[in-house]
């Protein structure tokens, strides 16, 4: 179970009354700002008007804080909204600049009354995120310096390449000139990557974004019917892919009519360009004349990322400048920081295991590790064999892993402890992790390390993220909001209606890393939101003391006799059984309940599950309605999703069609 802290307050009367107190406070406030504003600024200088006056008013809330503090006040929240009520009024006030409507857009949360966890010391972020929003190279590639011209960035054993931060920057701009000369390309244009986690895959992304086109991410195991789907739906207009997957992507684009330019990555093994398609080292090795004013905006959409989702087919959602930076920020604030920074004598190094088609991937590992100037190791794969070559090879200090990964880590006995030992930091996410993994794991590892885990759907990024001071015992630490985001808890019948504490309801949440919306559903797009609320479709509660704890999946109840029944907490219960590596718990029909709950298990290695003492096990542990009435199957694994979730619906479908 996930536990996050912080929790959005209901609107109620005494709220209401704070309120009011606030408007007053402001109203003085705005006063002292403006006498502030004339002390610390006096040119025409806008950019370092702003850095002196942001400056003023860290000194005043400093002393702000202090004193609401001495009187026990709410202080986070009074804090927070006295500020961003001053910042916005001062703003509005005394420049009418784009500036001014772009910190808006940003400070929208701030006049919710539902904010909790907005971190103000992410204002100085947000700002430069601003700035930057125009040129996504320069925020995750933009610390140059000599060190970083000269380092290697990216390794890439399986296309042999190796690029320092000046040959991404150099590649993705000439990348952004042929696409544009060459293909003819328009802003607004989709432009596919069907890679796997290869050297060439920021240089392809951040190209695509130089030249104002949309980047679709297809996972390179799809097969070529899957691939079409995600071409028509994404009107995808130029593809990029290795040269060994040449072949489907051209039957994937035949199978639908279509004919357009296929880029194509050699590799060490398949080194050739084939026919009909075109090397992509001729579209970023030189630089081509281009009238170079691609008029890219915060609220344009430059990812389109998709999510299996639950329930339907895959959807396209979309990622703005806006978000993905802002996500970025938020990830990488002062009160996260997980690794060290980077200097002449001290390097960190990841092994990118995650797959970059997946949000998880592109933000949090390679766009959010690049800007802080990790040295990426590319692993287009995963093999046991491959996976622990890299490890022994790079001793990567970093690693971003899905529960699966860390299960290996943990229990193979071919990791052996010393292959661990470079590593200082583990992120992971994706799906809840056992505690019996995590302890093993911990065992194996013997050292102390960061612990990290985060919480996120594709439709909101990283929203949650392991507070630091709560992991020191290197056990699981509680997670908290991300900065500017909210979560509130309502009722899944009616999202008017806040719950209480320890009531179970749906979890929404809201911030500046939400999708834009489903690429080209508006009725889908409609149904994700409630009001600038995104239905994460997870039910939780939170606790007296402002914690939230996430419990399943709304879609994935069970439904005995109309009461819900939660397949996590079965297989959380059924894990501790001697015997158990692995469960899923599904809801089949049944003429007497309605609905009843179905284990399928993994036995341990060489253990002899007893069938009849596990649902003994379970039935003395849970109410009568939660017992295992659908029985109890063993199989050899589980069907998992690229970050490691169980695949219900593939257990559903093998259970209707008898093929278990
Ligand atoms: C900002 O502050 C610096 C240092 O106090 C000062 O030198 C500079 O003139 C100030 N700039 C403006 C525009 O007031
Ligand atoms: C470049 O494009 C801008 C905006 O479309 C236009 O105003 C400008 O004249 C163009 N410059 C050249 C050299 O074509
Ligand atoms: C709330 O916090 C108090 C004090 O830290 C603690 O004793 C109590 O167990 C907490 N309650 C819950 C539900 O976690
Ligand atoms: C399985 O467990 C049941 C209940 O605990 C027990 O009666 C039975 O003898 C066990 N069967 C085997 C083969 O161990």
């Amino acid at each position: 179970m996930l536990r996050i802290t912080g929790v959005s307050p209901q609107l109620n009367e005494s709220n209401l009354y704070k309120i009011y107190s606030y408007l007053v406070i402001i109203t003085v406030a705005s006063s002292l700002c403006y006498a502030l504003y004339s002390m610390f600024t006096d040119t025409k200088n806008e950019n370092e008007n702003i850095e002196n006056f942001t400056a003023g008013v860290s000194l005043l809330f400093g002393s702000l804080k202090a004193i609401i503090q001495l009187y026990d006040l709410k202080s986070a929240q009074l804090f927070t909204m006295l500020f961003a009520a001053i910042y916005t009024e001062f703003l509005t006030t005394y420049w009418g600049s784009e500036l001014v409507k772009e910190y808006l857009a940003i400070g929208d949360c701030y006049y919710d009354i539902d904010f909790v966890g907005i971190d103000i010391r992410l204002q100085r972020s947000l700002r430069f995120m601003i700035q930057q929003t125009q040129k996504p190279i320069q925020f995750s590639v933009g610390g140059f310096s000599p060190l970083t011209m000269r380092t290697f960035l990216l390794e890439c054993d399986f296309t042999g390449k190796r690029y320092t931060f000046d040959d991404i920057r150099l590649k993705s701009r000439n990348f952004n000139t042929n696409l544009r000369k060459k293909l003819d390309l328009r802003k607004g244009d989709v432009i596919a990557i069907l890679l796997p986690n290869v050297a060439d895959y920021p240089i392809c992304v951040f190209g695509a974004f130089q030249a104002g086109l949309i980047v679709t991410t297809i996972n390179p195991y799809y097969t070529s019917e899957e691939i079409s789907r995600q071409i028509i739906d994404a009107n995808v207009k130029a593809i990029v892919t290795l040269s060994s997957l040449y072949d489907i992507t051209q039957k994937a684009l035949k199978d639908v009519k279509m004919s357009i330019p296929i880029l194509t990555v050699k590799t060490k093994t398949s080194n050739v360009t084939p026919e009909g398609g075109v090397d992509l080292n001729e579209f970023t090795q030189t630089n081509l004349e281009v009238n170079d004013t691609v008029d890219i905006h915060a609220e344009d959409v430059a990812l389109l990322l998709y999510s299996g989702g639950t329930t339907g087919l895959p959807k396209g959602a979309e990622h703005t400048h806006h978000s993905i930076i802002a996500n970025i920020c938020q990830i990488n604030n002062e009160n996260l920081q997980y690794y060290p920074s980077r200097s002449e004598i001290y390097e960190n190094r990841q092994l990118a295991i995650l797959p970059w088609f997946h949000g998880f991937g592109i933000v949090f590992v390679l766009f959010s590790q690049l800007r802080l100037l990790t040295k990426i190791i590319c692993a287009p794969k995963f093999t046991p064999k491959s996976f622990l070559d890299m490890l022994i090879k790079h001793n990567p200090t970093g690693l971003h892993l899905v529960p699966p990964l860390i299960s290996f880590l943990a229990t193979n006995p071919s990791v052996k402890r010393e292959f661990l030992q470079s590593i200082s930091t583990v992120v992971y996410g994706g799906a809840p992790l056992n505690t019996v993994d995590l302890h093993t794991f911990v065992n194996k590892i013997n050292k102390k390390i960061n612990l990290v885990e985060v919480y996120g759907l594709t439709e909101t990024m990283v929203s949650c993220i392991t507070a630091p001071s709560s992991n020191a015992k290197g056990e699981l630490g509680t997670l908290q909001l991300v900065p500017n985001t909210c979560i509130k808890i309502v009722s899944p019948e009616n999202y008017n209606v806040g719950l209480n504490a320890n009531e179970i309801g749906e979890i929404l949440i809201k911030g500046p890393q939400l999708m834009k919306g489903y690429c080209n559903r508006p009725s889908e797009t409609k149904n994700a939101f409630f009001n600038k609320w995104f239905k994460t479709g997870d039910l939780g509660y939170y606790d007296e003391n402002g914690s939230v704890y996430l419990t399943s999946r709304l879609k994935d109840m069970i439904k005995v006799n109309s009461f819900q029944v939660a397949p996590v907490e079965l297989e959380e219960i059924i894990r501790r059984y001697k015997d158990v590596a692995d469960v899923a718990v599904i809801g089949i029909p049944d003429k007497q309940y309605g609905e009843v709950p179905l284990a399928i298990v993994v036995s341990a290695p060489n253990a002899k599950l007893n069938i009849t003492d596990l649902q003994k096990f379970v039935s003395n542990k849970v109410a009568n309605y939660k017992q295992l009435r659908g029985g109890v199957i063993i199989l050899d694994s589980l069907p998992k999703s690229a970050t490691g979730k169980i695949l219900r619906k593939d257990l559903l479908l093998m259970y209707k069609n008898n093929t278990f």
